[in-house]
């Protein structure tokens, strides 16, 4: 434990001693922070060029940019601001440096810095940049930070009921929450819920149904794929090895599908996906005829848009072929929708795309827009073969959690998000096509794909991270993806990479205004000139 005295020298950067006891007050759009009272006295000049002091006009261009759909983020009309965008110092701040001292190495940070405050589609960092955030926390904060009314229905029920375990009794945001999630799932007889904290408890969760209801023990996911980083989760992650290297062994039988991907298998970009279908459903065959039986085969696991794995969305066929061997074999067809679903897609959850039923399918992120909360949802009839006592957690389905999830339901349909989804993506594709289209960035473009607001581009490569890229291009800039994520880092907006590829994805807020996309995808546009005009 670190003692207080040791706590205050956290504080040094902004010169102003503070206790370690945080306010346990509750306000709406409070961001908590270390030191509140240090915060306050950094922020104060900054504050009044903020939101509270936006103008009635710049909220009225806000809402006037959506149609109204939208609820306006006061921090994103940015009219008069005085924040800036680029980084005074290339050194750390004492805050940093702290945090570098005494936080697990074992955490990667793409922003080396402090984040104060997130309001809509911009957080702001303490040395008083303000930055266009196209990650929301990895696809979580998908109605933008501190959504005035998710975090009005986060504090109503902290001043109600915080924790009430779920093996002691149920709670009313419990409840209430399966009967607004209930009509939007996929398929009707998804009607058996299990509300947990994080989408690898959620894995771990669907995995153990999955063998109880079949009495079978081996698990298929595909290559790329990324569940989480418990042990079981780590085990059906396919994406890379840093998240299980050193730690082995994992949990045994599972088995690994390739993913129907076009470079996966040096093959042209022009190959139809029915085609890489086949070829993959062909390898399950020799999987369920070589490696693992049928008999020994409880579920078939895979993310409906491979995440870590590039953004790369399953071809319906694909899906549907997984079903048919699923139903033909008596194996339960498990998606991961932790990333992809909730709108994240263009649909609420992506599965929707094929038609396909699943048997059981896993939610998290964007489900409370911030607040942990994953689910686990099946089939009565599957989830009936549970011994009572054999599911729980003692955090499980936190009371505020599920408020806040109550509320980006309503969210999510008042303001018309999916509508606004679908018109971002199609502008977001547009900007990006261009890119790719533009001769002299041409050559280094292998990819734009995805769908709604979950949207990469791939880079090539100049040495190819496999033998079977067919498409090393000796005369590409090397670490494109990094380069040009740190390059928009620069100019003002967060973005990330993703995959062993080269990789850059997408994930703005799905309520992201017009002029906002448009803002990100010419920051995305300079980073990647510059770039590659650097080689
Ligand atoms: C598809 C998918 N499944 C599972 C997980 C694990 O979720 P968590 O990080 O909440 O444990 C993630 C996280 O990124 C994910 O993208």
């Amino acid at each position: 434990m670190l003692s207080a005295a040791r706590v205050i020298q956290y504080a040094p950067a902004r010169k102003v001693p503070c206790a370690v006891a945080a306010s346990a007050s509750v306000r709406p759009s409070a961001a908590p922070s270390i030191c509140p009272k240090s915060v306050r006295t950094l922020t104060k000049t900054a504050r009044s060029t903020r939101s509270d002091h936006i103008s009635p006009q710049a909220r009225s261009h806000q809402s006037a940019s959506n149609n109204g759909l939208i609820s306006p983020h006061p921090a994103v009309a940015t009219a008069g601001h005085q924040y800036r965008t680029m980084a005074t110092s290339s050194s750390p701040s004492p805050s940093v440096q702290f945090g570098e001292k005494y936080v697990t190495a074992g955490l990667s940070r793409s922003l080396n810095a402090v984040v104060e405050k997130g309001e809509g589609s911009y957080l702001f960092v303490e040395d008083g940049r303000k930055m266009l955030d196209f990650t929301c926390g990895i696809g979580v904060t998908n109605l933008g930070h501190c959504h005035p009314r998710i975090s009005a229905a986060a504090a109503k029920q902290c001043m109600e009921v915080v924790h009430m375990q779920c093996s002691i009794a149920f709670h009313p945001p419990y409840l209430k929450l399966i009967e607004k999630v209930l009509p939007l799932m996929p398929d009707p007889s998804l009607n058996s819920f299990f509300w947990w904290n994080s989408g690898s408890e959620a894995i771990e969760a669907a995995i153990k149904i999955a063998r109880t209801a079949t009495g079978r023990q081996n698990i298929i996911s595909m290559q790329g794929a990324y569940h989480g980083r418990t042990f079981g989760a780590m085990a059906v992650t396919k994406s890379k090895t840093v998240y299980s290297e050193g730690v082995h062994p994992l949990m045994p039988g599972v088995y690994t599908l390739p993913y129907p991907y076009w470079h996966h298998f040096g093959l042209p970009p022009s190959t139809p996906s029915s085609q890489l279908s086949s070829l993959c459903l062909a390898q399950l065959d020799l999987l369920l005829k070589q490696q693992t039986a049928p008999r020994d085969t409880a579920a078939i696991l895979i993310e409906t848009v491979l995440g870590e794995g590039g953004y790369i969305p399953a071809p319906p066929e694909f899906l549907r072929g997984l079903r048919e061997v699923c139903d033909k074999h008596g194996i339960l067809l498990i998606i991961d929708e932790v990333q992809c679903g909730y709108g994240r897609a263009g649909k609420q959850f992506a599965i929707e795309y094929s038609g396909v039923r699943p048997d059981i399918m896993t939610i998290a992120k964007g489900l409370a827009n911030g607040f942990p909360l994953s689910g686990v949802i099946s089939r009565k009839e599957i989830t009936d073969k549970l011994k009572a006592g054999s599911m729980g957690g003692t955090y499980a389905g936190n009371a505020v959690a599920c408020a806040a999830a109550c509320e980006v339901v309503d969210v999510m349909r008042e303001e018309k998000v999916l509508e606004n989804v679908n018109e971002r993506s199609q502008e977001l594709f547009t900007a990006l096509n261009a890119l790719r289209n533009n001769p002299k960035l041409a050559p280094c473009i292998l990819d734009v794909r995805g769908q709604g607001l979950m949207v990469a581009v791939e880079f090539a490569s100049p040495v190819g991270t496999g033998a079977h890229d067919p498409f090393v291009n000796p005369s590409v800039p090397k670490s494109l993806a990094s380069r040009i994520a740190k390059r928009c880092q620069e100019k003002g907006m967060l973005i990330l990479t993703t995959s062993v590829y080269e990789v850059i994805r997408f994930i703005p807020p799905l309520n992201i205004t017009k002029e906002d996309l448009a803002k990100g995808c010419q920051i995305f546009k300079k980073a990647v000139e510059e770039v590659v005009r650097e080689g």
